[in-house]
């Protein structure tokens, strides 16, 4: 598959010499939606200031759409559309007149140009203000007329940073169908988001960026799963390093041994004393404990894939009736702070 976008050793030192993307090597395939990810100041909008010919690359390489960033920088600009973090439109002119200028930059044919910037405005809803000057709207507000800019010429390949920061749910929702509808019409999609669940739910692929470097790439199951991985051996080597080690208290040992469990909560709609039996008599369970709110939760081995299967089988075996189940996994927010925790603080401005 062709890639949308490829940096080869891309870097941006800016002038008081702070390296803020370092030697960055990226491939996001084309037509999907890549998620970026990073702590503040980790360099996601001074690469994507880059791959938009916002600011020129120190050294390295990248290309849009097959185009050199820096040779092709016109080409370029005419595949992308950008939401800004900090929204760029004219403050003293109105939300149409600031889509209409974009439209027209473009080349958006003159009969279609209103009707498309209409259509937009009433999809993420900002319609009802759209004579009015962008000084004058609310953060949110600005946020909608910003899309509606940057969507006018249906730009091939689209770049957020943090889109929905500041909108209200219904509206986030709105385009979060949006961009899955842009994708499905084959625009790829790069999001920067600190909103996990956001980059969870929509993105094909995440990049981890922290000080100017990829640590992570992967699709979102991917990284969770390498994070099991990764907690299975830290575990194993740990036990067997205690293992060989002659004193080492009893509550070492467990605390060790705790890493290893994760929870389970079931709501049971016949809770009796023969099923909570076999539960406890379940072979998977390294304990069990009744809330006050008749949830049973339990704790059961995380690296074990059939435990789940287990404990569920016993229960119905039993008679057991389940009327909600939840088990707890590695979140992309457990992946975020795991893969961004080492960080050389003399990297960082
Ligand atoms: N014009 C500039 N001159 C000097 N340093 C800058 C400039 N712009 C950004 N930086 C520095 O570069 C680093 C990366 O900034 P950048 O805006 O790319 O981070 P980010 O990953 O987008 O963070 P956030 O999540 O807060 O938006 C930061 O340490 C910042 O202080
Ligand atoms: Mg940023």
């Amino acid at each position: 598959m062709k890639n949308a976008i490829e940096t080869h050793d891309l870097t941006k030192v800016y002038n008081n010499n702070f390296t803020a993307v370092n030697s960055l090597n990226l491939e996001i395939p084309d037509k999907s939606i890549f998620g970026m990810l990073g702590p503040n100041g980790a360099g996601k909008t001074t690469t994507i200031k880059m791959l938009t010919c916002l600011i020129q690359p120190t050294s390295g390489r990248a290309t849009v759409g097959g185009y050199d960033v820096q040779k092709n920088p016109d080409e370029v600009r005419n595949l992308l559309g950008m939401v800004p973090q900090q929204v760029s439109l004219y403050k003293d002119l109105t939300v149409m007149e600031n889509s209409q200028m974009c439209a027209d930059y473009y080349g958006v044919p003159q009969d279609e140009r209103d009707s498309r910037i209409e259509d937009l405005m009433e999809l993420v809803d900002i319609k009802y203000a759209k004579d009015k000057r962008v000084g004058q709207l609310s953060g949110g507000q600005k946020q909608k007329a910003s899309l509606v800019a940057s969507l006018v010429h249906r730009p091939e390949i689209l770049f957020l940073d943090e889109p929905t920061i500041g909108l209200d749910p219904t509206t986030k929702r709105t385009l979060w169908d949006l961009i899955r509808e842009l994708n499905d019409n084959g625009h790829t999609i790069i999001l920067c988001s600190h909103d996990m669940h956001e980059v969870d739910m929509l993105c094909d692929n995440v990049g981890i960026i922290n000080t100017g470097n990829l640590v992570a790439y992967d699709t979102p199951q991917g990284l969770k799963d390498a994070l099991l991985e990764s907690n299975k051996k830290e575990m194993t080597d740990a036990l067997s390093k205690i293992s060989s080690e002659s004193e080492v208290s009893t509550s070492t040992k467990e605390n060790i041994e705790n890493l290893n469990l994760r929870k389970m909560s079931i709501l049971l709609k016949n809770q009796d004393d023969n099923v909570i039996d076999s539960i406890k008599k379940s072979n998977n369970i390294k304990s069990i404990e009744i809330a006050k709110n008749g949830r049973i939760n339990l704790r059961i081995d995380s690296f074990d894939d059939m435990a789940v299967q287990n404990v569920l089988n016993d229960i119905i075996a039993s008679g057991g009736i389940i009327k909600s189940i939840y088990t707890e996994e590695p979140s992309l927010e457990d992946v975020f702070i795991k893969s961004t925790s080492e960080v050389n603080e003399n990297d960082r401005a």
